[in-house]
C-alpha cells in the first residue's frame, strides 16, 4: 500500500470520526438535511452568515467548515450555498475596509538606511503599505524613491533596518525568491524587448509562473503545451483589459510612448502580482495618456484587489488616485498621510517650492 493511499484512508477515517462526533453534538430537532453533503468536499462553498458578510471556506478544510456550519445550524441560521465565486469576486467580498488606516499591513519598512558608497540614498525611513491600497511615493529628483522600490522588491539590501512582508521579517533573498514573492514592477525607463511584439513582451511576464522547464518540455510535451495555453489565456485577458488588442502583434519599439508604458504595465500584471510597483508610470505622457493610465491603475486596484505602490511626479494624479502618500526628500521621510494631509504639510510644501522654512 503506498503511503499516499494510506494517508488518504487515515484522512477518511478521521473525517468520519469527526462527523460522528459533530452529529452527536448537534441536537436532533435542529438538524436539517444538508444541501451539499460532505462526501463531495471538492467544491469550495460559501456561507451567508447573519451579518451578510460572505465567508469563503476552503474545501480541504472540511472539518472546520463542518463545525462552522453545524454551529450556525444549531443557532437556527438558514444556510445558503452560493456558487463558487470567481477569483475577482472573492477579492472584492473579502476586500479590506475602505479606510486605509483600518486595512491590514502588507509590508512594513522599519528604519531603512541604504548607502551606495559615500551616498546615503535612504536615511532611517519607516512606513507601511496596507493591503489593497494605492500608496504613492513622491519627492524631488534624487530623493531616493526608485531606490526605495528596489528595497521593497528585494533587489537592494539596506545596510540598516528591517522589512516585514506578510507578517514576517524578510531576510536577503536570492533572485529566484525575489521573482516568487508576488511583487512585480515597472521601471522609470521603459524596459521592454523593442523588437518583440506586445503579446510576446507580456508573455515574458509569465516566466515566474512557468513550471515546465526545457527538459520536461522535451520528454512530456503535453504538460508544457497545456501550460503554454493557460499562460496565453491569461495574457489575452490582460490585453483585453488594457485595451491593446489592436497592437498585440506590433513590435513595441514602433509604438508611441504612452502605449509602451501600457505594455509594460501589462507585463507586470502577467505575473499576477499581489503587490505592484510602478516607477513613474506616467512620466513623459500627455494629459490624455495620463488619464488613461490613471484609469487602468485604478481598475487594476479595484478589479484584482492588487496593492499598488507608485512613484509619480504629477501631483494632480497622485492626489486623485492614491489612498496615502509618503513624501521623501534627500533620502529622508518628510511627510506621510492621506493626500489631504500631505497637501497642507509645510515641510512638503517647502520641499516642492524650494523654500527654506524658519
Ligand atoms: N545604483 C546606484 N549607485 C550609486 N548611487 C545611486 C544608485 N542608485 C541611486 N543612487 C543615488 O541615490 C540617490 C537616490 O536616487 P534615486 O533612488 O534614483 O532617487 P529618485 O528616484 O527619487 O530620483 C541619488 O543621489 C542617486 O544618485
Ligand atoms: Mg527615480
Amino acid at each position: 500500500m503506498s503511503s499516499e493511499w494510506s494517508r488518504q484512508i487515515a484522512l477518511e477515517v478521521a473525517l468520519a470520526a469527526e462527523r460522528n462526533r459533530r452529529d452527536a453534538a448537534v441536537s436532533e430537532p435542529l438538524r436539517k438535511p444538508r444541501p451539499n453533503p460532505v462526501q463531495t468536499p471538492a467544491e469550495p462553498k460559501s456561507v451567508i452568515v447573519p451579518s451578510e458578510k460572505t465567508v469563503a471556506v476552503r474545501a480541504e478544510d472540511v472539518t472546520a467548515k463542518d463545525l462552522f456550519e453545524a454551529e450556525l445550524e444549531a443557532q437556527g441560521v438558514e444556510l445558503t450555498h452560493l456558487p463558487e465565486p470567481t477569483p475577482g469576486e472573492t477579492e472584492k467580498e473579502t476586500a479590506p475596509d475602505a479606510d486605509p488606516e483600518n486595512r491590514p499591513v502588507l509590508m512594513e519598512m522599519r528604519n531603512i538606511t541604504l548607502r551606495f558608497g559615500g551616498v546615503t540614498a535612504i536615511r532611517d525611513i519607516s512606513f507601511d503599505i496596507r493591503q489593497g491600497e494605492i500608496r504613492a511615493i513622491i519627492g524631488p529628483n534624487g530623493a531616493g524613491k526608485s531606490s526605495m522600490l528596489n528595497v521593497i522588491n528585494g533587489f537592494y539590501h539596506p545596510q540598516e533596518g528591517e522589512i516585514w512582508f506578510k507578517g514576517s521579517k524578510r531576510g536577503p533573498m536570492r533572485p529566484h525568491q525575489i521573482a516568487q514573492q508576488g511583487i512585480a514592477r515597472t521601471f522609470q525607463n521603459i524596459a521592454l524587448f523593442k523588437g518583440m511584439s506586445t503579446l510576446d513582451n507580456i508573455m515574458t511576464g509569465r516566466f515566474t509562473h512557468m513550471k515546465q522547464g526545457i527538459f520536461s518540455q522535451a520528454v512530456w510535451a503535453g504538460a508544457a503545451e497545456r501550460e503554454e495555453n493557460e499562460n496565453r489565456e491569461i495574457v489575452e485577458k490582460i490585453i483585453d483589459f488594457l485595451e491593446i488588442q489592436h497592437i498585440r502583434k506590433k513590435p513595441v519599439g514602433s509604438l508611441p510612448y504612452g502605449l509602451q508604458k501600457r505594455v509594460e504595465l501589462g507585463r507586470a500584471l502577467a505575473a499576477e502580482p499581489g503587490l505592484l510597483l510602478l516607477d513613474e508610470p506616467m512620466a513623459g505622457m500627455n494629459i490624455e495618456e495620463k488619464e488613461d493610465m490613471s484609469r487602468f491603475i485604478l481598475d487594476v486596484n479595484d478589479e484584482f484587489g492588487t496593492t499598488i505602490a507608485l512613484i509619480e511626479h504629477d501631483m494632480g494624479v497622485v492626489m486623485d488616485i492614491s489612498d496615502r502618500v509618503v513624501v521623501l526628500d534627500y533620502g529622508r521621510k518628510i511627510g506621510d498621510g492621506t493626500p489631504d494631509e500631505v497637501r497642507v504639510n509645510e515641510d512638503v510644501i517647502d520641499a516642492y517650492l524650494g523654500v527654506a522654512h524658519e
